[in-house]
């Protein structure tokens, strides 16, 4: 698949721009804070429904302006497919967004994922690393949400279960009401909770298998990852049944601190570097190939659920490599369309012949 229009309408610091990318390596170029990221952000958004570096689509409406728009327009399978998102300032506290695939409005965001297939490759994926279990949650909803929108749907319903259910939970605390109605969110919890649960264990262990591989291969073998889901649930036999059983024995737990405290929302990913936790003793070295492992996993995960290349965007990704390993790594992805933030466009000038320039400078994209 491949993006060959992006119309940017008050986004971030784009006043108007269209850009029009090609098959093969696009390299966006400029000095710092010209906008490069904002680019490949807005693409990014064009997939997952979300930016990769902020949950505020207020932070994406050009400073003083009443809303944002974004457009991609590419093929998948030779099909032309748009999608556009437009989002409004209502008030200064919300917004209201409209997307919409090939013209017509989405009634779901769900309905979203899948259309266009992106991984993100940036400075900000250190923190699935090195920050608290959300982030690898995030980074593990974002990637299978693109392949089965029915995990986004049950994510979403999830949350609304805990949100209730906490609120409940409070009420039962202070007022001592409504015990009886925990039993039946606990059910539903365990019901939309396993389905969650069940999907992140097929794919950590689809991700484990592949970023073993994946890091022998950029380590030529010297060293060893192993990914493995640190779940609530020991017993995923039976599943649905275990989890409710688990609820109903903290019940009384979770109304006396009045929240809940079992279940996917709580989960995380153990990422282990030959035997060590690399969070704690993965070098700066160590964490950033992990993550290039995991990336690459995604990617190829992506392209065999879908039949669908990815379209790749790295930011700065690659800018602390030497050129050889530049060459290597293109050479792994050089059947998908790139996208590729940087400084100085020397450096890559002699890399490929298949490599379209753009530089951009205070909001503005030019095609060289
Ligand atoms: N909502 C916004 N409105 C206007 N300008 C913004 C907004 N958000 C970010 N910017 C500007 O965008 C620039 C950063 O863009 P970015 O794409 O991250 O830069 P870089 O080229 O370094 O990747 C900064 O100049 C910042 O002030
Ligand atoms: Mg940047």
């Amino acid at each position: 698949m491949f993006i060959n229009n992006i119309t940017l309408k008050d986004f971030r610091n784009y006043e108007y721009q269209e850009i029009f990318p090609k098959k093969g390596i696009n390299i966006i170029y400029g000095r710092n804070a010209q906008g490069k990221t904002n680019i490949l952000e807005s693409i990014f958004l064009c997939s997952a429904a979300r930016s990769h570096r902020t949950n505020k689509d207020t932070d994406l409406i050009r400073n003083d302006q009443k809303g944002y728009y974004v457009q991609i327009e590419g093929k998948r399978d030779e099909q032309p497919f748009s999608i556009s998102i437009n989002c409004d300032k209502v008030s200064s506290k919300t917004n209201k967004r409209v997307i919409k695939v090939n013209d017509i409005s989405l009634t779901r965001t769900g309905q979203l994922m899948g259309v266009l297939n992106c991984v993100m490759f940036s400075p900000e994926d250190l923190t699935v690393i090195k920050e608290g279990p959300s982030e690898r949650r995030r980074f593990l909803d974002i990637l299978i949400s693109q392949i089965n929108p029915s995990y986004f749907y049950a994510l979403q319903e999830y949350f609304k279960i805990i949100k209730q259910k906490n609120a409940l939970l409070k009420n039962i605390s202070e007022n001592g009401r409504n015990k009886e109605l925990l039993d039946v969110y606990n059910i539903k919890q365990a019901k939309t909770g396993y389905k969650i649960i069940k999907e992140r264990k097929i794919f950590i262990e689809q991700i484990n298998k592949k970023s073993k591989i994946n890091h022998s291969d950029i380590t030529k073998g010297s060293e060893e990852l192993n990914i493995s889901y640190s779940c609530d649930l020991s017993d995923f036999s039976d599943g649905e049944d275990e989890f409710y059983r688990m609820l109903t024995k903290s019940a009384d737990k979770e109304i006396k601190i009045q929240n809940s405290i079992l279940g996917p929302h709580r989960d995380d990913i153990d990422i282990i570097l030959d035997n060590m936790s690399i969070k704690e003793y993965g070098s700066q070295g160590q964490q950033r190939t992990a993550i290039l492992s995991l990336k690459f996993s995604e990617m190829q995960i992506i392209k065999e659920k879908t039949g669908n290349n990815p379209v790749l965007l790295l930011d700065d990704a690659l800018s602390e490599l030497d050129l050889l390993r530049k060459r290597t790594l293109l050479d792994k992805i050089n059947t998908n369309q790139t996208f590729i933030t940087c400084t100085e466009k020397r450096k890559y000038m002699t890399l490929d012949s298949n490599i379209s320039f753009f530089s951009v400078t205070k909001g503005t994209v030019k095609s060289i």
